[in-house]
This record gives structure tokens, C-alpha cells and sequence, in this order.
């Protein structure tokens, strides 16, 4: 199937490593250039340089107040136009929600809301023909997770966000998000050793109980979240707007 990527310009947060990096991976190989997003410029450096010059960077903290005006500057300058974002970055703190501080709430909701919303409302005109949003989001949508609460709580109003989005920048621009389950990446190790400490196991314990856990039996490959984000972005996806998928290998049971 071509997917119909070739010469698109994307958008790509949280790119320097983990689950954002292998979807600007998967969107280059198929064609496209992209813009690459994360706060430090020396791996987002290295990720660049194996990309066969179809990517810039663009080091900033998409929780700051600035950090849209300075992305929608480096697409003017680097790419000349936009087909598609991916609202993406790091997890947001763990803890409970009674324990967790005003400063720490505050954060995470300039992480996974306040952030996103500025860039998307400088972005989205830029977005001048057919375009696409993905934001990665977390199974937290529709279950939570033991002692992350701040997703827990603003995760599934990301969700939300995603699914008003698809109705508010319809018929153009296609909005859907992707709910990874436990992807094998920096965030989950750092997680499953805070999980561990405070079990007082071994990570490999810790991680092989979770893996168990998982219909699959093991943890995703970022390249399997990736895959069905590239989709996402894709031409080829013309009529998919509105979802949240999840990426789980059947971890959530709740149904359907
Ligand atoms: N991995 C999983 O299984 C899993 C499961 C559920 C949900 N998620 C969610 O999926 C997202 C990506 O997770 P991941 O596992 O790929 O994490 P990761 O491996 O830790 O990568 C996070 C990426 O985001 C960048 N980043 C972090 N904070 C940022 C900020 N404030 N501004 C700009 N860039 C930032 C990081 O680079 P810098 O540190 O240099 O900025 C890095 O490129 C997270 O929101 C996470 O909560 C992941």
C-alpha cells in the first residue's frame, strides 16, 4: 500500500528518542521531511543525522509559553508549509492524586494540555491543504494506571481534546490519537524501576510480572506503535478521524 507520504512535511514531538522518534523514523521512510521536537539538541542532533537530511531540529520545551511561536517559526524556515503533526512528549510525573503538588499538577497539564493547544493554534493555519494530527496519549484513557494519576486525570481530557478537534478542523484536517500500552522505552524503564523500589523487587521482576501481564506476553517494539501512528498521518488513512487506538498487545480490559 503507498500510503502517500512522499514530500509531506510533519511536525514531530518528543523525537529525539522512545515512541516519537521511531514515527519521524517511519514517516521519512516513506518519504517525508519532518521537523523534529525535543528539549535536548544533541540527540535530536544524532536522530537527525540518520535521516538522509529529510530532518531538522528544533531543541524547546513544548510546556513553555514560547515553544509554539519558536516551532512555527522553524516550519516557515525549514519546511515551507505543514501536512501533519504529532503531539508528542514526555509522561507526565507519577504519584497520587492527593500527594501530588499544585506546581505538579500545573506542570503536567502545560505538558499534555496547555502545550499542545498553543501549538496546535499556531500551527493548524499553517496547514494549508489536507492535513492530519495524531497525539500520542496512554491506555490511561480508559483505565488507570496504578499511581499515575496526573495521566489518569488528563489523559483522557487529551482524548477528548483529540475527538472536539476532529469535529472543530473537519472536513481538512483529520484529528485521532493512539493509546500506547508498555512500549519498551526510557519512559517505562524509568517507571518500572520507581515501581519496583517502592515494591522492593528487581526491575527484571518487576518487568517480566508486567509483561505477563500483557495478552501478547511482552512489551511493544516502538516500531509497532509507529507503524499505525505513520497510518494515521498517511493520505491513506482519508476516512479515519475521531478514534483513539490503542497499541496494548490487549493489555486494558475494559470493553470493547
Ligand atoms: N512507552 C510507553 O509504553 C508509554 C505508555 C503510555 C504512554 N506513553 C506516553 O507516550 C509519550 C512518549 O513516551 P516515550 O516512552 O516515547 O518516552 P521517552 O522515551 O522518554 O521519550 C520522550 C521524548 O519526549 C521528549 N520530551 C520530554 N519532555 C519534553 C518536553 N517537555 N518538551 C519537549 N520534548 C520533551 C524527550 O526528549 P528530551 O528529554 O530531550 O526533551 C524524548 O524525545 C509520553 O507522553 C508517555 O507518557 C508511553
Amino acid at each position: 500500500m503507498d500510503l502517500g507520504l512522499d514530500g509531506k512535511r510533519f511536525v514531530v514531538g518528543g523525537a529525539s528518542k522512545g515512541l516519537g522518534r521511531a514515527v519521524a523514523e517511519g514517516l521519512v521512510a516513506e518519504g517525508a521531511r519532518v521537523l523534529l521536537v525535543a528539549r535536548d539538541s544533541d540527540t535530536l542532533a544524532n536522530v537527525a543525522d540518520g535521516m538522509r537530511g529529510k530532518a531538522t531540529t528544533l531543541a524547546v520545551d513544548v510546556a513553555d509559553e514560547d515553544a509554539a511561536a519558536r516551532i512555527a517559526a522553524a516550519v516557515d524556515a525549514d519546511l515551507g508549509g505543514l501536512d501533519g503533526v504529532l503531539i508528542n512528549a514526555g509522561g507526565p510525573p507519577g504519584g497520587q492524586i492527593l500527594d501530588l503538588s499544585d506546581e505538579q499538577w500545573l506542570a503536567a497539564y502545560q505538558l499534555l494540555v496547555g502545550g499542545p493547544i498553543r501549538i496546535l493554534r499556531a500551527l493548524v493555519p499553517k496547514i494549508a491543504g489536507d492535513g492530519a494530527i495524531v497525539f500520542i496519549t496512554s491506555t490511561s484513557v480508559r483505565q488507570p494506571i496504578e499511581n499515575l494519576d496526573t495521566s489518569n486525570v488528563l489523559r483522557p481530557g487529551v482524548a477528548a481534546m483529540a475527538k472536539c478537534l476532529a469535529r472543530e478542523l473537519g472536513p481538512r484536517i483529520r484529528v485521532n490519537s493512539v493509546a500506547p500500552g508498555r512500549f519498551d522505552t526510557d519512559r517505562i524503564k524509568t517507571l518500572d524501576a520507581a515501581r519496583a523500589e517502592a515494591r522492593g523487587i528487581s526491575v527484571d521482576q518487576q518487568r517480566g510480572e508486567a509483561a505477563r501481564a500483557i495478552p501478547l506476553g511482552r512489551y511493544g517494539e516502538p516500531a509497532e506503535l509507529a507503524r499505525l501512528a505513520t497510518f494515521l498521518l498517511s493520505p491513506a488513512a482519508s476516512y479515519v478521524s475521531g478514534v483513539s487506538v490503542q497499541v496494548d498487545g490487549a493489555m486494558v480490559t475494559a470493553i470493547p
